[in-house]
């Protein structure tokens, strides 16, 4: 799978409209944190407020302790974040991704995929995606906390290179401990 066009051509998708609010600004430039990303089948852009309903909906199916929808607006509105948003052709969203970096260290708080659409690579390309976005930016690492018992996540992770850093003892709500991963681009 193509990871890495980035030409848009609006009009040619049902997203064409949000092409357009991103690209109207003249600061947008080639810069990886602004560039909506194409793939065969799914667009990756900047999140946004109007994408929250799907994102809740994702959410909630996803997790035990839901982010609220105050959360989401924070990131929106972070300095340090930078939040994406995967849509199909259709312009259905089905996935997101909601890293951080602070100085060198990247972050990420949080990641789904709609589960109708797992197994697809979508998880692999928003954290892709993340990574890609991290070390243009000079990052040292990127970091996360995953549950032990999140098989699919703790393999994807591990497939792309992320290593186990640490354990956090009952970090989640109902007791459960938290994998502590990372993944350093030192000597790439
Ligand atoms: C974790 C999650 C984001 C993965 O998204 P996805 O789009 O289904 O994952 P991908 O299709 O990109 O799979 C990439 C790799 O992840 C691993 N993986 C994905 N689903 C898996 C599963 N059910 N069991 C084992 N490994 C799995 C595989 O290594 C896979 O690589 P492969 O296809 O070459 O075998 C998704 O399962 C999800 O939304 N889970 C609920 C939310 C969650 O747990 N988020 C992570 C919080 S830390």
């Amino acid at each position: 799978m193509d990871t890495k066009i980035y030409a848009i051509s609006p009009g040619k998708s049902n997203l064409s409209g949000r092409y357009k609010g991103i690209y109207k600004p003249v600061s947008i430039a080639y810069d990886a944190g602004h560039m909506p990303e194409m793939t065969n089948e799914i667009t990756i852009c900047p999140m946004a407020e109007e994408d929250l309903d799907q994102v809740l909906a994702i959410e909630r199916s996803s997790f035990p302790s839901p982010w609220l929808r105050q959360h989401f607006l924070d990131e929106l509105n972070s300095p340090h974040a930078f939040p994406y948003s995967a849509f199909d052709p259709s312009g259905r969203l089905v996935g997101f991704i909601c890293p951080m970096l602070l100085l060198d260290e990247g972050h990420v708080m949080d990641v789904a995929v709609d589960p109708s659409c797992r197994g697809k690579g979508i998880g692999r390309l928003l954290v892709q995606r993340v990574l890609d976005d991290c070390r243009a930016r000079g990052a040292s690492f990127v970091s996360l906390e995953v549950r032990v018992s999140n098989v699919a996540a703790i393999s994807l992770y591990r497939g792309m290179g992320f290593l186990e850093t640490g354990r956090r003892k009952r970090y989640y709500k109902d007791g459960e401990d938290a994998l502590m991963m990372e993944y350093v681009f030192a000597g790439e």
